[in-house]
């Protein structure tokens, strides 16, 4: 099949790698020119595992192609998916503009039938308006060309999306034309094999689809944090609460790691467009805007414990920071708790030293230079003469330091750690102090209080 792909960012350059990877003749369009003459060189602009190689193999094969040519793209291809951002407006909304702008030059440039394929984000209805979109340019052009509109949410995980996108839970089709529903089963074949794991359903239903899943997952991200400050403040540990409430399989182990709340591009703009949503329908949404507000207080609470064990004047502190991307094996920095950490240290006057296998990049084209923030090559270059570690991101790097090194290098052997990696009893018979999320007092210092 011949399939255009307009966006080339987390989302629409995987999908074209993967369609492109079991055949499919893939063109792929951004109207960032940069961002075009970069891929066409096989290097892929971000962080993601598998994804380089799978593109490289699609130049190779003459599988795959980069254009910043809209009208050419239209041309060329049957299919047009459109994964273009959806960022959120000012007053939470999801902004529509470049999602439209796409269906507009669809309908501005096609001369024959195409399936338009919505893979962005997108609020319920938006089909509808893409089609109206469409359709308004064709009235224009007084032109009687057919078209349909599906859309197909996605839900890749960044730092596993080339393994996601392969292996589907779902693959959802928001459609009422059987010929639509039809061609994009076709189009999917090889990635819907061993069961059949397409759901055709109105378009409505499918966009909805996306803003219950994420809602869902995030509210079991921001149930876990309350329950761990609420653990916290009766002495009990929301590691063993964990484990006792995942044993059973109503609720399940999966999502439910306390932590320094969610980030990154999808949930934080996808909840207040779900609220918005709900808002503009004069439906009142209590748990997502508790969700919100949770995670808004998650995210401070790394800063508000350094403050409690260094005192609100931190200026001369100098604080290591572990992990600058929103979750583990990605460099994207998107409204990471790291970010908010970073803010508040340098309110009360700290310098920070951080160290993210993969975001520094990401981190100097946030922050820039700045005095406070060095951006270390190593995570031990990151402790040295440092007053305490703030852990923000689960990468594999940190689950097991050289405890004895760290003391050596850091001048307060003091842990904050936003991810719950260590043995609580294990890091204070090293001689550190610990605070973890929702495990309680540092044992060092329950220790010397009993
Ligand atoms: N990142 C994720 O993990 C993820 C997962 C599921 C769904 N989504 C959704 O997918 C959509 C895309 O997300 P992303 O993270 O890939 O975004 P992104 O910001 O990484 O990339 C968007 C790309 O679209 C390009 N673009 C903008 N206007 C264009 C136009 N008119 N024609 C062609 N290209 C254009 C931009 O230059 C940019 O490269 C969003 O709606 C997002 O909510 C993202």
């Amino acid at each position: 099949m011949d399939i255009g792909v307009f966006g080339s960012g987390y989302v629409g350059l995987v999908q074209a790698a993967v369609m492109a990877d079991v055949g499919h003749n893939v063109t792929c369009m951004d109207i960032d020119s940069q961002r075009v003459a970069t891929l066409r060189t096989a290097e892929v602009p971000f962080y993601e595992p598998g994804l380089a190689r799978m593109l490289g193999e699609a130049l190779d094969n003459k599988l795959l192609s980069f254009t910043d040519d809209a009208a050419a793209t239209i041309d060329a291809c049957d299919y047009l998916f459109i994964a273009v951002g959806t960022p959120a407006g000012e007053d939470g909304s999801a902004d529509l503009q470049y999602v439209l702008n796409v269906a507009g030059s669809i309908g501005a440039g096609m001369t024959t039938r195409k399936l338009v394929i919505i893979k962005s984000t997108v609020p319920v209805g938006t089909a509808d308006l893409v089609r109206e979109t469409i359709q308004a340019e064709l009235d224009q052009r007084d032109a009687d060309i057919p078209f349909d509109v599906v859309s197909n949410p996605e839900f890749l995980k960044e730092g596993s999306a080339v393994a996601d996108a392969t292996r589907p839970d779902r693959i959802i089709i928001g459609s009422n034309s059987a010929q639509a529903i039809d061609e994009m089963r076709i189009m999917y074949q090889a990635y819907n094999r061993n069961r059949d794991k397409l759901m055709a359903m109105d378009s409505r239903s499918a966009e909805m689809t996306k803003y219950a899943a994420n809602a869902m997952l995030a509210t079991k991200i921001s149930f876990i944090n309350e329950m761990a400050n609420i653990a916290e403040a009766v002495g009990a540990d929301i590691e063993e609460v964990r484990r006792g409430i995942g044993a059973d399989p109503r609720i399940g182990y999966q999502f439910i790691y306390p932590g320094a709340g969610y980030g990154g591009s999808c949930f934080p703009k996808d909840i207040r467009a779900l609220q918005h949503l709900a808002d503009s329908h004069n439906q009142t949404a209590p748990i997502i805007g508790a969700v919100h507000e949770t995670n808004q207080r998650q995210k401070n609470k790394l800063g508000e414990r350094v403050i409690q064990c260094l005192g609100n004047d931190l200026a001369g502190k100098r604080i290591a920071l572990w992990g600058l991307a929103f979750k583990p094996n990605t460099d994207d920095m998107r409204e990471a708790p790291a970010c908010a950490v970073l803010e508040q240290l340098w309110a009360h006057g700290a310098s920070v030293q951080a160290f993210d296998p993969q975001a520094a990049n990401s981190a100097r084209a946030m922050y820039g230079e700045r005095d406070d923030l060095v951006l270390c090559e190593g995570k031990e270059d990151a402790l040295k003469d440092a007053d305490c570690l703030v852990i923000c991101t689960e990468w594999k790097a940190f689950f097991s330091p050289n405890f004895s090194h760290l003391i050596e290098l850091m001048r307060r052997p003091l842990i904050v750690d936003g991810r719950n990696l260590y043995d609580p009893a294990y890091v204070a018979s090293q001689g550190i102090e610990y605070y973890a999320i929702g495990r309680g007092l540092s044992i060092s210092q329950a220790s010397s209080q009993t």
